[in-house]
């Protein structure tokens, strides 16, 4: 039975619905794959953390692989955690805000696949998870590079034109939270975590997502880009950007004629070891 942990209520967040997120799992799960394809351990890991763990999806996956570890998940969602709770019974859960958060036990393996672009100034907290790590421990992370995206550039277009007479929608601040990068570049973390018994492995790969069904950029990014607009404006605002930011993604995205519409999306991958 999953045991769920709250230390301190997560200051207030984006809202997550997870089972949107969980539309087209063989796309969100090859990266989380491809990450832990390149953590290596000399002896089985005991304390195994997913932070930012979601629905569950990866937890479960790293309990299956590392049977004989503890396996923990970390959200603050409770939304997500509740899902997670059905995924991964195995795992112990605990609603807490990344940004405060310190690991219960020295984590042999603390993993984080498409977290911290959420996160603001993350560097800070990356060092001391790093910190934390037990001997020969790993820091896995992927997150997603979007901020020259099409879908991504057109949502900030929508805001700043989408409403009556091609007025802006939404509050000020919005735009400017969204307009705000999180994450760094390559040379960034491997800067950030490289030092005399820790050498970076960091990548970089674009997948050329092949989706199908009617606006499938849409509920791609419904899922997980768009939850900030969803929760900042009002349902009429909401409706007058969904119409409008709708036709630019058919134009940004068309379907091919057999109805397959085809998204790149890049993707940031850093595994730090510590010898
Ligand atoms: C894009 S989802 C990824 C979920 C999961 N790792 C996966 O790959 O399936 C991001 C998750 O990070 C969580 N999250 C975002 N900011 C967080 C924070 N500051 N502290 C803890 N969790 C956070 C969200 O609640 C959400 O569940």
């Amino acid at each position: 039975m999953t045991a769920l942990h709250t230390h301190e209520p997560p200051r207030a967040a984006t809202s997550w619905d997870p089972q949107l997120y969980l539309r087209f799992p063989e796309h969100r799960l090859r990266p989380a794959l491809e990450l832990l394809d390149r953590v290596r351990f000399d002896a089985p890991p005991s304390v195994v953390y997913d932070i930012g763990c979601g629905p569950g999806t990866i937890t479960r996956l790293l309990t299956e692989r590392f049977p004989g570890a503890e396996v923990h998940g970390v959200d603050s969602s409770a939304d997500m955690l509740r899902t997670a709770a059905g995924t991964a019974p195995a795992a112990v859960l605990h609603q807490e805000d990344i940004g405060s958060w310190r690991p219960g036990r020295r984590p042999d393996l603390l993993f984080a696949n498409s977290l911290f672009h959420l996160v603001p100034d993350h560097g800070a907290v990356l060092r001391r998870l790093a910190g934390d790590l037990a001997p020969r421990g790993a820091l896995a992370l992927q997150m997603p590079v979007f901020h020259h995206t099409p879908w991504f550039r057109l949502i900030l277009r929508t805001l700043e034109d989408g409403g009556p007479g091609g007025a802006p929608l939404g509050p000020p601040e919005l735009r400017a939270a969204l307009s705000r990068v999180h994450t760094l570049d390559a040379a960034g973390y491997y800067g950030l975590l490289a030092g005399p018994d820790v050498e970076p492995d960091v990548w970089s790969t674009e997948y050329l997502h092949v989706l199908s069904g009617p606006d499938p950029v849409w509920s791609w990014v419904e899922a997980a880009g768009l939850r900030p607009v969803i929760d900042g404006l009002s349902a009429a605002e909401f409706g007058a950007f969904r119409s409008s930011y709708l036709d630019r993604l058919r134009a940004a995205y068309p379907s091919l004629p057999d109805g397959r519409t085809l998204f790149p999306f890049r993707r940031l991958f850093v595994v730090a070891h510590r010898h």
